[in-house]
Order: C-alpha cells, then sequence, then structure tokens
C-alpha cells in the first residue's frame, strides 16, 4: 500500500468492536479514522465510553477519539461493521449507498443473494459480487459468518474439495464472549449449560452451505450438503468447541483427511496478507486437545485448531475443533476479508 486507507469501526464499543480497535493498531495498510456506537457513546471519548475488555491496554490511539453516531462520513472509503444484527441492516444499507465498501461481523445481510459471505481462505472468489453491488448502490457490503460458522466451514473447505460431503452433524459448546456484553447472565449460566442459543443453529445449517456454494453468473449456489447443528452456551469466556462428525462423497483414509487438512492454504496464505495465519488449520495429534484455554491463542488466534481425527460409526468420520470467537470468529475474519479487497483493488 502506498498510502494508508481511512477506515471506520461502527459498533467501536463492543466486544467485537474492541478486538477490531485492537487489532488496527499500527496496522500496516489501514488507518482508524472514525470509531462509532450508539448514542449513549457519541460525544464521548473513546476511553470513557468504551469499558475495556481486553487483556491488553486500551491503544493509545484510541482513548482520546471522540465516539461519532452511525452516519456515512466523507472520505472513509472502508468501514468495519460490529453492530448488532437488529440495528446494522439499515445503517450498513445507508454507509453502502455512501459509496463505502462495509466489511460487516452482522447478519443482517448475510443471506442477501448479492451479498458475499466471505471467509479469504474459501471462497474468496465470491468478492466478485462487490462488483454487483457497487453497479447497483455505487458501494457495497461483504459479510463473514457467524462465530461457529467460521471455523466450520474452514475445516470443511478441505474435506469438501478432496473428497466431497455429503452430511455433516456438528454440536457446539460456545463461549460466553459470544453473547457480547454483558451477554448471559452469571446466574444463569455458573454450574451450568444452556442448550439453547436463539437463531444460531438455522445459522450454521445454512451459512457453511453458502460458504461452499458456486458463484455462478452473478449468483451463489448453495453447496449440497445437509447439515444438522445443536449449539450449547457454556461458561469458558473464549474460544468456541465444535464436535464434528462428516460423511464424505469418495473414501478416504484418517491419514488423507488429516494431509488435507493440515495442508490447507487459501490466497491470504499466497497474498501474504499482513493478518493471515501461516497456518488457517492447525492439527493436534494429542488425544486431548483441541481445549479453548489451551489453544485458542494459536496463531493469534486466525487459525481453526482441529483435534481427535477418527472413525465414526455413524458417518464417516468425526473430529473436534477449536476457534477464537472473537478475533477468528468475527473481528480478525473482517479485517482478512478487507485486506484481501484492498489486496484485489476493492476498496476505492
Ligand atoms: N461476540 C462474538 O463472538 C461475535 C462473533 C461473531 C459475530 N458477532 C456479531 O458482531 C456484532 C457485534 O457483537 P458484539 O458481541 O461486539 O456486541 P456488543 O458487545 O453488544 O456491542 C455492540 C456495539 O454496537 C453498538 N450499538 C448498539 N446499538 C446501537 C445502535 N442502535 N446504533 C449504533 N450503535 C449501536 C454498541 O454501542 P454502545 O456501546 O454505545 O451501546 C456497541 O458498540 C453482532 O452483530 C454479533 O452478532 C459477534
Amino acid at each position: 500500500m502506498q498510502q494508508k486507507i481511512p477506515v471506520a469501526i461502527l459498533g467501536a464499543t463492543g466486544l467485537v468492536g474492541q478486538r477490531l480497535v485492537q487489532m488496527l493498531d499500527g496496522h500496516p495498510w489501514f488507518d482508524v479514522r472514525v470509531l462509532a456506537a450508539s448514542d449513549n457513546s457519541a460525544g464521548k471519548k473513546y476511553g470513557d465510553a468504551a469499558k475495556w475488555h481486553l487483556g491488553s491496554d486500551m491503544p493509545a490511539f484510541a482513548r482520546e477519539m471522540v465516539v461519532q453516531p452511525c452516519e456515512p462520513m466523507d472520505g472513509v472509503p472502508l468501514v468495519f461493521s460490529a453492530l448488532p444484527s437488529d440495528v446494522a441492516g439499515e445503517i450498513e444499507v445507508n454507509f453502502r449507498k455512501a459509496g463505502a465498501i462495509v466489511s460487516s461481523n452482522a447478519s443482517s445481510h448475510r443471506m442477501d443473494a448479492d451479498v458475499p459471505l466471505v471467509i479469504s481462505e474459501v471462497n474468496p472468489d465470491h468478492l466478485e459480487l462487490v462488483r454487483v453491488q457497487q453497479a447497483n448502490y455505487h458501494g457495497a457490503i461483504v459479510t463473514n459468518g457467524n462465530c461457529s460458522t467460521i471455523h466450520l466451514a474452514l475445516a470443511l473447505k478441505p474435506l469438501a474439495d478432496a473428497f466431497g460431503l455429503s452430511r455433516v452433524i456438528v454440536t457446539t459448546m460456545q463461549a460466553l464472549s459470544g453473547a457480547g456484553y454483558p451477554g448471559v447472565p452469571s446466574l444463569d449460566i455458573l454450574d451450568n449449560v444452556v442448550p439453547f442459543i436463539g437463531g444460531e443453529e438455522p445459522k450454521l445449517e445454512k451459512e457453511p452451505r453458502k460458504i461452499l456454494g458456486k458463484l455462478e453468473g452473478g449468483r451463489v449456489t448453495d453447496a449440497d450438503f445437509k447439515i444438522s447443528a445443536s449449539c450449547n452456551r457454556v461458561a469458558t469466556r473464549d474460544g468456541h468447541l465444535e464436535a464434528v462428525s462428516v460423511e464424505l462423497k469418495t473414501k478416504a483414509s484418517l491419514d488423507d483427511l488429516r494431509h488435507a487438512l493440515a495442508q490447507f492454504r487459501g490466497q491470504p496464505q499466497e497474498l501474504r496478507l499482513p493478518t493471515a495465519p501461516e497456518h488457517p488449520i492447525v492439527v493436534r495429534d494429542e488425544q486431548d486437545r483441541p481445549q479453548p484455554r489451551l489453544d485458542r491463542d494459536v496463531e493469534k488466534g486466525m487459525a481453526t485448531v482441529v483435534g481427535r481425527l477418527r472413525a465414526c460409526s455413524v458417518l464417516d468420520y468425526k473430529f473436534t475443533l477449536l476457534g477464537h470467537n472473537t478475533i477468528r470468529g468475527a473481528a480478525g475474519s473482517t479485517l482478512l476479508n478487507a485486506e484481501l479487497l484492498a489486496a484485489k483493488g476493492f476498496v476505492p
């Protein structure tokens, strides 16, 4: 990049917004010019408006910035959205109309026919839909998947490419930070597991099929495998664990599966994007890994960790995967998508 691209973060005070602030601190290509949030925060200094939840200190660049309302602004061609889905829909459309590229964490537009649902390593070709939107609306919205979807789709991609997939069964154990702040009341989750997360199972059953689908004639045809999902909230802080069983279209050995997962690389690695993990999928062979506390920060939270690879007596194979939900499962994926968009010349 000759010159840094000015960017804004919508929902900058929330859990995902804070991750973006942290990950954009000193970014080689992007310069944070605007931090925006709700009317409760607008007009306050970010240091006063945001209750900082992350381990490291709030980045110095952000502390004195005055939080803005989420309204389109001049001179900011790239916008990260970490807004709740019930408000993101309209606000993101306003930014798109104003000509910005919006890299969104929210689910509002994920299933729109002309909006790409992208994991940079998995379906970078779907970004061509940005051109379709730019022709119709001036700007464009690009979404990432739900926090559990992103890690599941990353692990399914090499298997779908090498062997084909016909059925997938997934049971998630999702961390508390996935519910935003303050999230689940402590008395509901301490000493407990909650076997329901509103809206989560339909997302996990639909989104990976769009992500692994084919872009043909300006629209995505979903992949034809079926997914059955059961989602649970557990009392970990960060890192979603998922128990996955897969049925393949062609026969493969355990070694074939392990090889396909461990060797997987995508465009972010080829292009050496600043936030790309060296290994998007890390395979572990110990019988008791991955674990949230031990493995969520591998590759700075940008990888999916797969372990417990073994035969399944109902489908063909099963494994356990783990991924950081606010890094690769949210902020990190929108950032990698934005880097890919910038590298491919989509940002005006
Ligand atoms: N947490 C995760 O692991 C995760 C993973 C994947 C995707 N996501 C998605 O990412 C988005 C953000 O999640 P989160 O967990 O960061 O939520 P959060 O902690 O509740 O933060 C929400 C942010 O949106 C702002 N906001 C709320 N209402 C607004 C309004 N009416 N107008 C403008 N700004 C408003 C809040 O500002 P104030 O502080 O001023 O209220 C805050 O900055 C959601 O769509 C979520 O589904 C989250």
